[in-house]
């Protein structure tokens, strides 16, 4: 019987997912820790606008499980000691340096936080892999506890059971996906840890939803559902380009292929290629897995996933600086939108920051607007010691404003880098009169809502809509 959880981790994943389990348990005890103090103060701050994550919806959840069952501390020995069932969600980014650089997950959080639980665990105690991990981590997590118990100074109630958990949760719909996931994942070799797992996961998700499979197929399962929704994007993002140069028009293709039911209608929509904490991260991990197994035709085929995106963002970036005239240098552009997509606040791996670096290489100067991306993030993932333009005075390339208005001031391009609904319904006739003279705009997320009274002496140019 589960009556207590600690979640190590307060993060994207963690602080939504167990402020979910709090909502639908209130019979559970949930403490969410972190190492990271400035975190746990945010998680625990009187203003919800400083919550460290923005998620429509979590607002409300957290106002009514925190201090109730939800809790966010600092305390991370003692809330391991007295949990029943610890969730490791860690972040688990790329290694930079040493063996695997570039390709390999950096298993340094997830070690730190086993050995934590291994030296502070009593009883038994169920350890449940909630970040995503390559395939047979689970036997290094399960090897470290083991080691605590053989070096147990007496404690001989010590026992563990390890989970594979993963997340699917996405980032702007969190709260609805942690309510209503397509299915839930536990993978196990325990029965009763699977189904003491599974039996708080049935007090709100339909028992058919939750999948029980063995360690390795549920630790796969997470890089490999990642790879294939991000190989989608690649295929669709690939296509865009022999649109532009076709005279198709990419939402109608996208249409066509959607409508087949072997195909499936998400997922279909070109950009300016995938960002978010994920896709490259655990792409790149299965490209590493496989080359490390030997299968080199593997971890090609999905390297060329990334090169794709890569591409992409490139492409844009060099399409922009095209039509205006071969050169940014001193011109001003407008970036609308920072985070990765809409809805969250998060920019790892933002499409906007590898445009904005481009842009400021080629010497423009950025007028950037962001509606839930704070000034200091933005600064922060644009200086890059090793980029040329850090020479540069910062406050003279990089303004950070607060409203699209004031980031369209005599600007020659605007760029909308992510589809927050506010720019949808933008007046363009309004906007452009601010520009300067030609006016530009690249719809990278083909969402702008172009009214043709409204667009005299605008240039548009649509990602995948042919430009002949
Ligand atoms: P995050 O960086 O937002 O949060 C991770 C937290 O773990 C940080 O606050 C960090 O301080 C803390 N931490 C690291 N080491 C610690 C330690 N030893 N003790 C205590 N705290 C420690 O990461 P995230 O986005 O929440 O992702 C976590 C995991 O979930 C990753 O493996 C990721 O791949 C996976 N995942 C993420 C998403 C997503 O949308 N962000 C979705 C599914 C799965
Ligand atoms: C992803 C997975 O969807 C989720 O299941 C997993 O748990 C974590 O990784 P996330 O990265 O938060 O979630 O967002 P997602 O909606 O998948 O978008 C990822 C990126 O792909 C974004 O940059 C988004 O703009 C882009 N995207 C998505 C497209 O360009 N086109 C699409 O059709 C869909």
């Amino acid at each position: 019987m589960i009556n207590k959880i600690c979640c190590i981790g307060a993060g994207y994943v963690g602080g939504p997912s167990m402020a979910v389990f709090a909502y639908y348990c209130p019979d559970l005890q949930i403490k969410v820790v972190d190492i990271n103090q400035e975190r746990i103060e945010a998680w625990n701050s009187e203003n919800l606008n400083n919550l460290p994550v923005y998620e429509p919806g979590l607002d409300e959840i957290i106002t009514q499980t925190r201090n109730r069952n939800l809790f966010f501390s600092t305390s991370i020995k003692e809330s391991i000691a007295e949990a029943d069932m610890i969730f490791l969600s860690v972040n688990t980014p790329i290694k930079l340096k040493g063996l695997g650089a570039g390709k390999a997950s950096d298993l340094k959080y997830i070690e730190a936080s086993t050995r934590m639980v291994a030296e502070n665990a009593r009883n038994h105690t169920i350890v449940v892999e909630k970040s995503t991990l390559p395939v047979r981590t689970a036997e290094t997590i399960k090897m470290i506890l083991s080691a605590s118990i053989e070096n147990n100074n007496g404690d001989n109630n010590k026992t563990f059971s390890v989970l594979s958990n993963p997340e699917f949760l996405a980032e702007g719909t969190a709260i609805n996906d942690l309510k209503n996931p397509d299915r839930v994942l536990i993978g196990g070799e325990n029965d009763d840890a699977i189904e003491a797992l599974a039996s708080i996961y049935c007090k709100w998700i339909p028992k058919e939803k939750i999948l029980k499979t063995n360690l390795w197929s549920s630790e796969l399962s997470k890089l490999v559902a990642n790879a294939f929704l991000a190989q989608r994007i690649s295929s669709i993002n690939s296509i865009s380009a022999l649109c532009e140069v076709s005279g198709a028009d990419i939402n109608e293709v996208s249409k066509a292929i959607g409508t087949d039911t072997r195909i499936g209608d998400k997922f279909l929509n070109a950009g300016p290629g995938f960002g978010g904490s994920c896709f490259k991260k655990d792409i790149l991990n299965l490209v590493y897995l496989s080359s490390y197994f030997g299968l080199n035709e593997v971890s090609e085929y999905w390297n060329q996933v990334v090169l794709i995106n890569n591409w992409q963002q490139k492409r844009i970036s060099n399409l922009i600086i095209k039509k205006l005239f071969g050169t940014v240098s001193g011109k001003k552009i407008c970036i609308l939108g920072f985070s990765f997509k809409a809805n969250t606040n998060d920019t790892r791996e933002s499409p906007a920051i590898s445009i904005s670096k481009n842009l400021l290489e080629e010497g423009a100067k950025l007028l950037i607007f962001d509606p839930k991306v704070s000034g200091k993030q933005i600064i922060n993932d644009l200086i890059t010691k090793d980029q040329a333009y850090s020479d540069l005075s910062l406050d003279k390339s990089i303004e950070v404003c607060s409203s699209i208005e004031e980031a369209s001031k005599n600007v020659d391009a605007i760029i909308v880098t992510t589809a927050w609904d506010q720019f949808k319904i933008i007046n363009w006739g309004e906007i452009s009169k601010l520009m300067r003279k030609p006016s530009w705009v690249f719809d990278l997320r083909n969402c702008l809502d172009f009214k043709e009274e409204n667009t005299e002496g605008l240039k548009i140019w649509k990602l995948g809509v042919s430009n002949l």
